[in-house]
């Protein structure tokens, strides 16, 4: 049985909203909390998305200041430049956008074989039935419940059906695919998307920006995502 099955909903804090002047003791804090497995990188060029936040020379600096997975996020045009480069540094999923990528089946194929799990992320106005036809080379869809390129912005409210419709194609395929969601998670938009099937929460200012802290922002989206299992 999937962990998504057994009801296992996983944290991925994004260090978008992080401080960047100090994000080694950020990293350490998100793991000495405890509840999360894996680390959200946003890589954006300023092309896909306007803003450009940091580029793949982060992940070396990741990789070696926490164990969590990195779970890279490119919201770039001609994702496929980097793929190599993120293998070698040993990132363990890069998720790429169905709207950026012509050549879909080639990049999530090309992710796979250099041994990384392979993401595939679909903006609001995008169809989600459109994953269908790469489904076999899917780990993972990142059901984006905010237009990307910014932290902090509101949850689209229409996306908890989108995520029930990912959840649906995942279920049918013959191998494990999480749902991940993505923008605008929070205490109070969390229990929405888990009960419609997603098991991957990214969240950036829930996080870093809780009035309490790292761990206390962490605790409390964990609690939120498990409150109705
Ligand atoms: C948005 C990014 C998100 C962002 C989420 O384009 O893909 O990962 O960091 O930030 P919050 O959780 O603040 O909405
Ligand atoms: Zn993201």
């Amino acid at each position: 049985m999937s962990e998504a099955a057994r009801g296992v909903v996983s944290l991925a804090p994004s260090i978008l909203a992080a401080d960047f002047a100090r994000l080694g003791d950020q990293m350490a804090a998100v793991e000495l909390a405890g509840f999360a497995d894996r680390i959200h990188v946003d890589i954006m060029d300023g092309q896909f998305v306007p803003p450009i936040s940091f580029g793949t020379l982060i992940c070396p600096a990741l990789r070696s200041a926490t164990r969590l997975d990195l779970d890279v996020h490119l919201m770039i045009v001609r994702p496929d430049r980097y793929f190599a480069e993120l293998a070698e540094v040993g990132v363990r999923t890069v998720s790429v956008h169905l709207e950026a990528c012509p050549h879909v089946h080639r990049d999530l194929g090309e992710i796979r074989r250099l041994g990384m799990r392979a993401g595939l992320a679909l903006n609001p106005g995008t169809p989600v039935d459109h994953a269908s036809e790469v489904l076999d080379l899917v780990d993972q869809i990142v059901v984006m419940t905010v237009n990307p390129g910014w932290g902090g912005q509101p949850f689209l409210e229409g996306s908890v059906r989108r995520v029930a419709a990912a959840r649906a194609l995942a279920d049918a395929a013959e191998h494990p695919i999480d749902i991940e969601v993505d923008g605008g998670i929070t205490v109070r938009t969390a229990p929405a998307v888990v009960a419609a099937g997603a098991n991957v929460l990214v969240a950036g200012s829930a996080v870093f920006n809780h009035p309490g802290g790292i761990a206390a922002g962490l605790r409390a989206l964990e609690e939120a995502a498990q409150a109705l299992r």
